[in-house]
């Protein structure tokens, strides 16, 4: 079979100027797909269709949580998985919430200083290249817990149609073969062997996933123990050793998903219940939300000067507060109550004006600066009894560590670079951590991951979230407020242009090609620096969102090959 050549810059920008001209204009009053009973969004029609055929079997949203995940793993490898971990929050037809932890984390034999040399500086792709980037993989321990508490159906019904689309495989979208090409000499150098996504994969080819299929049947069959004390636990345990890890069974063994207490806080008459430590997400959308709940953004109008301006401003604070205090909660002492009291707020914004733009220098905890992978995806169910859910899973980079292991047909993730390798001093990306992220044996990383739901008058009103690294709090909060200040349909606020600023470096990111000149002008004038050109697209958010006659609306994001799909 042919092997790809590396894709040349030029074919990058190619891709990324038509991907800001197919960008559907947002047009107040278009609706995305229409649902009276129940929906499921996510990356890939596939997992969305697998979702909801679970619902119309009479399963209830956890199971097609389950389903869905697992569908991602087999359909959308990029991040869905077997081999990584993410966070679920859910709030049932009774109103009761919760959220789960199925994060990642550090192997017993991890140590502070694992990825330095003996000078203490940063050993390049150690973190993110290959074995010794993996944490110990969550995501079946999540869906197991998920299952034995809140499922209805049995895992064998749920996983059968997963397992029959591993061995059916499944077809190549234009999206998937750039992302394939893109990675390919990555691939070359992470695994030993030529792998399944090695070759000349065309759109339109089928992929068929035989040894995914056997692992899942394994799962399916076995049980939650199969993954972390079965023949799967050895095989992978194993592989990871002989690839130069630090993994084994008694890190597999050991692990545990954890329900944590959600962040929830209200908004205007919206009441937001998000992801709370090891995520950063619930806490910094608060901060975020609070800082701007003060401000008529519904006056200053959807992507102008002022609302670009007040929101940046709170980002920058919040951003500046989230790696000095935040990490895995069951190793640090988080001030959560603090960080999202009014109180606190207010004064975090006193020094604001719309005169000038604050440097990040002048804001306290200088020292912190975020730049995370952009991958990761998130998917959003409602069942027709009411129950809701939102969860974001993810490898980490795409394709993870880009170790693949053949015999289990599965990537592992490298979520371990999501830890502050050497606190207080840039990693090879620039990232600077504090010690609240350092990196200790059966530590959670800390992340970004902000799956939310927004309640309205004690209603469930929307459930959303996305993929984008550092920039989905921010990409998940102008989805709210495009819906919630600009009367936007979910649609039309997922599609919205999206913008993004977090603290260091000082500048504002904004998708290409798709903010006002006039707007950029002004707000350079004020002393902003707009960074236009880092990022194609800033995250792929899929949301659903209760229309006033109670039927749903799904908003699936143009960027990837996201669908929505109801009954
Ligand atoms: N690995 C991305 C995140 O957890 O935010």
């Amino acid at each position: 079979m042919l092997r790809f050549y590396c894709i040349s810059l030029s074919l990058c920008l190619f891709i990324a100027c038509k991907k800001t001209s197919d960008r559907p204009k947002p047009i107040n009053g278009n609706r995305g797909v229409i649902a009276e009973h129940a929906m499921v969004v996510s990356a890939r029609s596939e997992a969305s269709k697998i979702g909801v055929d679970i619902l119309k079997k009479g399963g209830n949203a956890f199971d097609a949580m389950i389903a869905t995940e697992l569908a991602l793993a087999v359909s959308y490898p990029y991040a869905g998985n077997l081999g990584g971990g993410g966070f679920m929050v859910y709030r049932k037809a009774n109103g009761d919430i919760g959220s789960i932890d199925y994060r990642e984390k550090a192997p017993l034999a991890a140590s502070k200083n694992m990825y330095l040399d003996e000078k203490g500086n940063i050993i390049p792709e150690k973190s993110t290249l290959g074995a010794m980037a993996i944490g110990v993989p969550g995501t079946i321990a999540g869906v197991f817990e998920v299952h034995d508490k809140l499922g209805s159906l049995p895992i064998a019904t749920i996983l059968k149609p997963v397992i029959t689309l591993a061995y059916k495989g499944v077809v190549v979208s234009q999206k998937q073969e750039n992302r394939i090409k893109h990675y390919q000499s990555s691939f070359r150098k992470a695994n030993k062997d030529s792998i399944v996504f090695d070759f000349n994969w065309e759109t339109g080819d089928t992929i068929t996933y035989t040894a995914l299929a056997k692992t899942l049947e394994r799962i399916s069959k076995n049980g939650r123990d199969e993954f972390y004390k079965g023949e799967t636990a050895k095989i992978l345990a194993k592989f990871i050793q002989n690839n130069g890890g630090m993994i084994s069974e008694a890190d597999l063994s050991k692990y545990e998903a954890k329900w944590r207490d959600p962040i929830t806080f209200s908004y205007d008459d919206l009441k937001i219940i998000s992801m709370g430590p090891p995520s950063s997400g619930g806490v910094c959308l608060a901060q975020i939300l609070k800082m701007l709940e003060p401000f008529p953004l519904d006056e200053y109008g959807h992507n102008t000067v002022k609302t670009i301006q007040a929101i940046t401003e709170a980002e920058r604070r919040a951003y500046a507060d989230r790696s000095f205090y935040l990490g895995d909660p069951d190793f640090v002492e988080i001030p959560i109550k603090t960080l999202i009291s009014d109180s606190y707020l207010s004064g975090r914004m006193s020094n604001f004006s719309f005169e000038k733009a604050t440097l990040s220098e002048d804001v306290s905890h200088g020292n912190i600066k975020i730049i995370e992978s952009m991958e990761t995806t998130h998917y959003s169910i409602v069942d027709q009894f009411g129950n809701a859910i939102a969860a974001t899973t993810t490898l980490n980079g795409a394709y993870g560590s880009k170790l693949y292991c053949a015999e289990l047909g599965f990537f592992l993730n490298n979520e371990m670079d999501d830890f502050s390798s050497k606190p207080g001093v840039p990693n090879m990306f620039g990232l600077i951590g504090a010690e609240a992220n350092s990196i200790a044996p059966e530590k959670r990383m800390l992340s970004s991951m902000t799956p939310t739901i927004v309640e309205k008058n004690g209603q469930l009103y929307m459930t959303l979230g996305t993929p984008g690294g550092a920039t989905i709090i921010t990409s998940v909060l102008q989805t709210i407020l495009n819906v919630h200040e600009f009367d936007m349909t979910m649609q039309n606020a997922v599609n919205a242009p999206r913008f993004h600023h977090q603290w260091l470096p000082d500048h504002i990111l904004m998708e290409p090609n798709s903010f006002d000149r006039s707007v950029i002008t002004q707000l350079e004038n004020l002393g902003y620096k707009i960074n236009e050109g880092e990022s194609i697209i800033l995250g792929k958010v899929d949301g659903i969102l209760v229309l006033e006659d109670n039927s749903y609306e799904g908003g699936a994001d143009y960027r990837g090959d996201d669908t929505a799909i109801g009954f």
